[in-house]
């Protein structure tokens, strides 16, 4: 049974005090807030059916892989560049779902249901360089969520938006 407590805890416990340890243009892990991040994936889940697989670009330990997988039955996967949060996503029984990768190198973006990002860069050149190519990555139908986006993704259909996060919907057909 997930403890959402628990993770919040964890999260709390694993913010990092400053950027990235790693990129000097990249955010370390900060936690998006737990309730916050129930409402959109609702939102995702809930606008086509079957939705199935889930990607949290910059995943950090992996607390919302987790919480993809054990309460909306999805096929959850994370990335991070940083080692030492994917080896905590390992502790949360994470393994082989959390990878080392580098969100500017993943090639499996057209592959996701649900694409789930918070930043991950600082600068907002990096930032909108990542979008772009992850916007065109995606496949047809798919759903982006994004927390801090830079850019709109221009022409998809949009699910849900208050200032800073939005739930997207790539359009099947091109025009
Ligand atoms: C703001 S935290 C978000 C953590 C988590 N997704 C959440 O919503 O709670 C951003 C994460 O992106 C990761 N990150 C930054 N640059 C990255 C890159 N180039 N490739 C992969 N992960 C990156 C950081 O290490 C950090 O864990």
């Amino acid at each position: 049974m997930i403890d959402l407590r628990e993770l919040e805890a964890l999260e709390a416990r694993w913010k990092e005090p400053g950027d990235s340890p790693l990129l000097p243009d990249a955010y370390g892990f900060q936690a998006f807030r737990i309730p916050d991040f129930l409402r959109l994936l609702a939102v995702a889940v809930m606008a086509v059916a079957p939705m199935r697989s889930f990607l949290d670009a910059g995943c950090g330990i992996g607390t919302k892989v987790l919480i993809a997988r054990d309460m909306f039955g999805l096929d959850a996967a994370g990335i991070d560049v940083v080692p030492s949060y994917v080896e905590e996503a390992g502790r949360l029984g994470l393994g082989g779902m959390v990878a080392l990768v580098d969100v500017r190198e993943f090639g499996g973006y057209g592959e996701q249901d649900i694409v789930y990002c918070y930043g991950p860069f600082r600068e907002p050149d990096a930032q909108a360089a990542f979008e772009k190519r992850l916007h065109a990555a995606m496949r047809p139908g798919s759903i982006l969520i994004a927390v801090m986006p830079t850019l709109k993704p221009r022409g998809w259909e949009c699910l849900f938006r208050v200032p800073w996060q939005g739930v997207w919907r790539k359009p099947t057909e091109r025009g």
